[in-house]
């Protein structure tokens, strides 16, 4: 008798609870992470404050993440995996990797155009076109579509086009303009190249500024850096260029994501609820978009932050995020048919 009772004791783990329907809470919390910023720290100090919750971090470049969630499988020990971009989470959506979330949290505080069934937005970002009033007019650069001119022969840089941020922005273009027109679009785009692609959205913004470049495409938070950048070698780039936000007068500029999902896997499925909630937090929020100079998706939300604030609003892209995920992969053919490497 006193045998049995010691096994059945020992029996009382968790998974033994919850078969019983005795729910023990999480106490621990796995994270992958593709950010890594300064304000981290405070972000999540302060979920494991008002939750007791323990927070393991693992941090590593996006695609080396994914990689891992698929090597580890459904032993993975992640709960929640937190990346940047929209093709990258569409292409961990894919893989099959997240698990349905139901929060009526989440539903109200981020907007339906920025979540999915499995993931959801948590800060944005904008694709803005920077140019050299020197080479360029103001009114060659208004949009996308306008960089396959043929008038900006010799003038246009970019990242590589196999780039995810690209690729989402040829993504969006298909969506809204269709194949036909991307493919004309794309290889205009590579017709006007100033040189082959090279270096990150940083550097071509530093080319625009040179006059290497007439006019580039970059991500938001790449200026708002320079801009809030104290660097006298900074502040002269930002002084030599000029920003537009791009398709104000169409679609809206392509705005991309930093998102998170729960693993389909999650050890610790209630805490992963629970973070994903105090990610749309407003004092989250604030710490995770500014740790890179991005918007919060909760627009009650304010930043503080100059570069953000000089920058100020623009019309974004009002499509429903997740759909980019269709043609992310007819974008890359259509780049690859063009040269757009
Ligand atoms: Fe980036």
């Amino acid at each position: 008798m006193m045998m049995k009772k010691a096994v059945f004791t020992a029996l009382l783990s968790t998974s033994a609870l919850a078969a019983f329907g005795v729910h023990a809470a999480d106490t621990e919390l796995n994270i992958y992470s593709a950010r890594h910023y300064q304000t981290d720290e405070a972000l999540y100090g302060n979920f494991t404050k008002q939750t007791g919750i323990k927070v393991n971090r693992i941090e590593a470049k996006e695609d080396e993440l994914l990689e891992r969630i698929r090597n580890e499988g459904a032993n993975s020990p992640a709960d929640v995996f937190i990346t940047v971009d929209v093709s990258r989470l569409a292409h961990a959506d894919q893989m099959g990797i997240f698990a349905p979330v139901k929060s009526a949290l989440l539903d109200e505080r981020i907007p339906a155009n920025l979540r999915t069934e499995r993931w959801f937005s948590f800060s944005t970002r904008a694709r803005i076109i920077v140019y050299n009033p020197e080479l360029v007019k103001a009114e060659q650069v208004q949009s996308y579509e306008q960089l396959a001119d043929p008038g900006l022969k010799g003038k246009v840089c970019t990242r590589s086009g196999s780039h995810p941020y690209n690729l989402s922005l040829g993504a969006a273009m298909i969506k809204h303009n269709g194949a036909d027109e991307t493919v004309k679009w794309a290889s205009g785009l590579v017709d006007n190249f100033a040189r082959a692609p090279k270096g990150g959205d940083t550097d071509q913004i530093k080319s625009v500024a040179a006059g290497e470049c007439g006019v580039a495409i970059a991500n938001s938070y790449y200026l708002a850096r320079l801009m809030n950048s104290t660097k006298p070698d900074d502040q002269a780039v930002v002084d030599k260029i000029k920003v537009v936000w791009p398709n104000q007068h169409s679609w809206g500029t392509h705005i991309n994501v930093s998102g998170a999902g729960m693993l389909k896997s999650a050890p610790h499925k209630e805490a992963a609820v629970k973070f994903l909630e105090y990610l749309a937090s407003d004092e989250a929020q604030a710490y995770f978009a500014n740790g890179n100079n991005e918007w919060p998706v909760v627009a009650s939300v304010k930043v503080d932050n100059p570069a953000l604030d000089k920058l100020g609003k623009f019309k974004a892209d009002s499509m429903q995020i997740g759909e980019l995920a269709d043609t992310v992969a007819q974008a890359q053919k259509i780049y690859d048919r063009a040269g757009y490497r």
